[in-house]
C-alpha cells in the first residue's frame, strides 16, 4: 500500500496542485482535510462541498471538511482573550490562533488514516510554516512534515499551467489581488499594492469592517470569570458571541489595523487586519480587569501577556511555558465577572461604563463628597515612610555632590 499523507487543504490554487504534486513527487496517497475555523465570517460562507469535490478532482483519495468553529472559539480565542493577547501590542494573533487548531485535526486524521506525514501549503517566508511544523512536532514527533510550496519553485503562472495539465479545477473567483487568511477572530490581508508600506490600503481590502451603520449605539458585554457570555443580556456561546460582536462592531467600520510586523523568520512585513470582534472584546475584557483585579495581580499579568503572545505568534502554542502561563491566566480570572458598556459610532468603539458585583471599586473610598469613608489621617504617615528612602538618599548622596552640607537622613 502506498504511504499516506494528510494535507491541510484550503481549496485554493496552491493546495489544489499540492495534491497532485505530492502524488507525483512522493508517490503517496493524499487525504485532504479542510478545517472550518470561521472563514468568511462576513457571512458569504465558504462552499465547503465545492472545496471537498475540488480536492477529490485534484486526486485526493479522500477529502474531509471538519467544522472546528466552536473549538476555535472556546479553546483558542478564549485563552487569547484571557491573555489580552496582542502581538507587538497590536495584532490579536488571528492566524497564529487557527494554525494549532488545524494541526490538532491534521494529526488526528493522520492517525485515523495511518498516514506517515502531514503536508501544508505554506511558503518558506512566513510564520505559518513554523506554526504547522512546530505544532506537529509537539503533538506527533514521529510524523514527517512536507511543505510542497517551499520546494516546488513554481510561479503563479506555472501553478495555473500545472493545474491545467492535470485537469485540476480551480475556484472561479476573480484574479486574487491579496493573500487573505480568515477565521472567527479576524481577517489578515497581505500582498498586492499594500506590499508598499507607504501605500494606504484600498477600501476593497476590507470585508468585515465595511461601515453601514450610522446611528450611534451601545453594546453591553457580560463576562463570567473572564469569558464573555452575553451581548445585551442575551446568553451566547463563544462562537456565536464572537460572530455577533464581529457583525455589530464591524458595521461601524471599526476594528482595522495597519502595521509593519516582525515575522519569526526575520522579515518585516506590511500587514493589514480587520478584527472588529476580537479588538472590541479585548478592549472590554481589559477594562473589566482594571475594575476587578487587585493591583499587583493586574500589573504582573500585564508583564506576562506579551510573552504569551510571542510564544503563540512563534508557533509555540503546544509548549510548556505557554501551558503554564495559561494556568496562571485562568487563575487570575476568578473575579473577572461583570459587564462592560461599549459605545459605537461610525469609526469608533470605546468603553463608556463597567460594573461588577465583586469589583474592587469602592465608592466610599474613591469619592470626594460627604459619603467619604477614607481615613485621611493614615495618609500622612504612609507617604512619609514611602518617601523615607529617597529622602535619605537625597540627603546623604545627592546633596553633597551639589556642594551642600550633608544633612541628617529622614526623620
Ligand atoms: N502575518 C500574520 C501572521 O503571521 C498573518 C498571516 C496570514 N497569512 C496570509 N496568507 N495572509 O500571523
Amino acid at each position: 500500500m502506498a504511504q499516506r499523507v494528510v494535507l491541510a487543504y484550503s481549496g485554493g490554487l496552491d493546495t489544489s496542485i499540492a495534491v497532485r504534486w505530492l502524488m507525483e513527487n512522493h508517490g503517496v496517497e493524499v487525504i485532504a482535510v479542510a478545517v472550518d475555523v470561521g472563514q468568511a465570517a462576513d457571512s458569504k460562507n465558504e462552499d465547503w462541498d465545492a472545496i471537498r469535490k475540488r480536492a477529490l478532482a485534484a486526486g485526493a483519495i479522500e477529502a474531509t471538511v471538519i467544522d472546528a468553529r466552536a473549538e476555535m472559539a472556546e479553546d483558542f480565542c478564549m485563552p487569547a482573550l484571557l491573555a489580552n493577547a496582542k502581538y507587538e501590542g497590536k495584532y490579536p494573533l488571528v492566524s497564529a490562533l487557527s494554525r494549532p487548531v488545524i494541526v490538532r485535526h491534521l494529526v488526528a486524521e493522520a492517525r485515523r488514516h495511518g498516514a506517515s506525514a502531514v503536508a501544508h501549503g505554506c511558503t518558506g517566508k512566513g510564520n505559518d510554516q513554523v506554526r504547522f511544523e512546530v505544532g506537529t512536532r509537539a503533538l506527533a514527533p514521529d510524523l514527517e512534515v512536507i511543505a510542497p510550496a517551499r520546494v516546488w519553485g513554481l510561479t503563479r503562472e506555472d501553478s495555473i499551467e500545472y493545474a491545467a495539465k492535470w485537469d485540476i479545477p480551480l475556484s472561479v473567483t476573480k484574479e486574487k489581488l491579496y493573500s487573505i487568511d480568515e477565521n472567527l477572530w479576524g481577517r489578515a490581508i497581505e500582498c498586492g499594492v499594500i506590499e508598499d508600506p507607504w501605500n494606504q490600503p484600498p477600501a476593497d481590502v476590507y470585508t468585515m469592517t465595511r461601515p453601514t451603520a450610522v446611528e450611534p449605539t451601545e453594546v453591553v458585554i457580560g463576562f463570567e470569570s473572564g469569558i464573555p457570555v452575553s451581548v445585551d443580556g442575551r446568553q451566547l456561546s463563544p462562537e456565536l458571541l464572537i460572530a455577533e460582536v464581529n457583525r455589530v462592531v464591524g458595521s461601524y467600520g471599526w476594528g482595522r489595523l495597519d502595521m509593519v510586523e516582525s515575522r519569526r523568520v526575520g522579515i518585516k512585513s506590511r500587514e493589514t487586519y480587520e478584527c472588529p470582534g476580537a479588538l472590541a472584546l479585548l478592549l472590554a475584557h481589559a477594562d473589566l480587569e482594571d475594575l476587578t483585579l487587585e493591583r499587583d495581580l493586574l500589573h504582573e499579568k500585564a508583564r506576562l501577556e506579551p510573552r504569551w503572545s510571542e510564544l503563540v505568534y512563534d508557533g509555540l502554542w503546544f509548549s510548556p511555558l505557554k501551558q503554564a502561563l495559561d494556568a496562571f491566566f485562568v487563575e487570575s480570572q476568578r473575579h473577572v465577572t461583570g459587564e462592560v458598556r461599549l459605545h459605537l459610532e461610525p469609526g469608533q468603539c470605546f468603553v463608556v461604563g463597567r460594573r461588577s458585583p465583586i469589583g474592587l471599586y469602592d465608592h466610599g473610598l474613591a469619592t470626594y463628597d460627604a459619603t467619604d469613608t477614607f481615613r485621611h489621617q493614615d495618609a500622612e504617615g504612609f507617604v512619609r515612610l514611602w518617601g523615607l528612602g529617597v529622602a535619605t538618599w537625597s540627603a546623604k548622596q545627592v546633596a553633597p555632590t551639589r556642594g551642600d552640607a550633608p544633612q541628617g537622613g529622614g526623620d
